[in-house]
């Protein structure tokens, strides 16, 4: 059984990105409506930022909603709009009482207005925690982001961008990049997901679904990450 114990303390990824998948699965498999999938998912949500924190992962990035994910059925959109309303109504205490900082990558202007500024409440209130960053992927596809930092260059008038400059119109700007991507439920894609900020992540795919991701599994992820040998490209 894998256990806290087991983690080497000095090698912790800063950063740890997630694909949350499965929730549509998991409820199908207990004859539920998918929406019950996406309850238990927040409920998941919950128990890995509270895990994260304690284990001092500086930044945690969760795929809640992508660009796509508006082609779904309108009642599941609007199910899934009103769990991220009520999950920072419930959170924002918590994230307060343990120095979390909120943050939201995406376009937010397509997101329902009240949520919005619950959203622009919840950062406000948290901007100063120091402890983790938890940042939220909601209407975020990684072409919009990467197409839209094109344009700010453009704006900005630099003709000849370095990685720098490219990597400080993204969403993801002062961020560093996720030495670790999760995707839980077994596919193997990245589902236009931070697709620059990955270049050199670690990917753990696990058959798990997204409801059942325990901490053991998040610790299983992080044992199986601290196996690896990171080269960026070098030789060992
Ligand atoms: C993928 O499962 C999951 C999503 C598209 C949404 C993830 C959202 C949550 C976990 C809840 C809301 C999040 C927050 C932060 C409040 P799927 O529906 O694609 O599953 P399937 O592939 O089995 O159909």
């Amino acid at each position: 059984m894998a256990s806290i114990e087991q983690i080497d303390l000095s090698k912790l990824p800063k950063h740890i990105a997630i694909i949350m998948d499965g929730n549509g699965r998991w409820a199908k498999k207990k004859l539920m409506p998918r929406l019950f999938g996406h309850t238990n998912g927040v409920k998941t949500v919950k128990n890995i930022v509270e895990f994260a924190r304690k284990l001092n992962i500086r930044v945690l990035t969760l795929y809640a909603f992508s660009t796509e994910n508006w082609q779904r059925p309108e009642e599941e959109v609007s199910g899934l709009m009103k769990l991220l309303k009520l999950y920072l109504k419930q959170e924002l205490d918590s994230m307060i009482k343990n120095d979390i900082s909120l943050k939201v990558i995406g376009d937010i202007s397509k997101i329902p207005t009240d949520i919005q500024a619950d959203i622009k409440n919840a950062i406000e209130k948290t901007k100063n925690n120091k402890a983790l960053i938890l940042n939220i992927a909601l209407n975020y596809g990684s072409r919009q982001e990467i197409l839209r930092a094109c344009k700010i260059l453009i704006d900005k008038g630099i003709k000849d961008p370095t990685e720098k400059d490219f990597s400080d119109c993204l969403y993801t700007k002062n961020i560093p990049d996720p030495d670790l991507l999760i995707r839980t439920s077994g596919e193997k894609r990245i589902s236009n997901f931070l697709l620059w900020q990955i270049a050199y992540s670690e990917i753990y795919v696990t058959d798990v679904l997204w409801p059942d991701f325990s901490e053991e599994e998040f610790i299983k992820a992080i044992l199986d990450y601290q196996k690896r040998e990171r080269r960026f490209g070098k030789i060992a």
